[in-house]
């Protein structure tokens, strides 16, 4: 469960209200930029990795969120991933996807 400052949930609230609440509010994308922040060691600054890592910046929100979800589940066999993907909830998950999949991929 995403912790939301009170006031950014009496905001929603009332944007939903309206009929107005984007699916992406400023906030999330900031929570997807910080929780993306963690995967930079080994997928590279922004999802850009260096040659030999598999970037991130780019990639379809859906493509992510379903790699995770079989990193998760042990469907997808990882070295590593099988780990970090148990340490994030789906919401979370969707979020950093939702910040990679927004990141320009530089090509390196
Ligand atoms: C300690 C290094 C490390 C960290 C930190 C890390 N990854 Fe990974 N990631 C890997 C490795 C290594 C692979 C290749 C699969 C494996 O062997 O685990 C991978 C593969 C992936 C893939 C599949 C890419 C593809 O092209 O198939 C996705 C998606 C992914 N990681 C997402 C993330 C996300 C999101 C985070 C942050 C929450 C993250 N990773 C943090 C090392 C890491």
């Amino acid at each position: 469960m995403i912790q939301l400052p009170r006031a950014s949930l009496a905001a929603l609230t009332i944007a939903c209200g309206l009929g107005v609440a984007p699916a992406v509010t400023a906030q999330d994308a900031t929570l997807g930029r910080h929780l993306g922040a963690t995967c930079a060691n080994c997928h590279g600054t922004n999802g850009n990795a260096r040659a030999g890592m598999r970037s991130l910046a780019g990639v379809p929100q859906d493509k992510i969120v379903a790699a995770m979800a079989d990193y998760k589940s042990g469907a997808q066999p990882a070295t590593i991933m099988h780990q970090i993907a148990k340490g994030y909830s789906e919401a979370q998950v969707q979020l950093i996807a939702s910040y990679f999949a927004a990141q320009k991929p530089t090509g390196k």
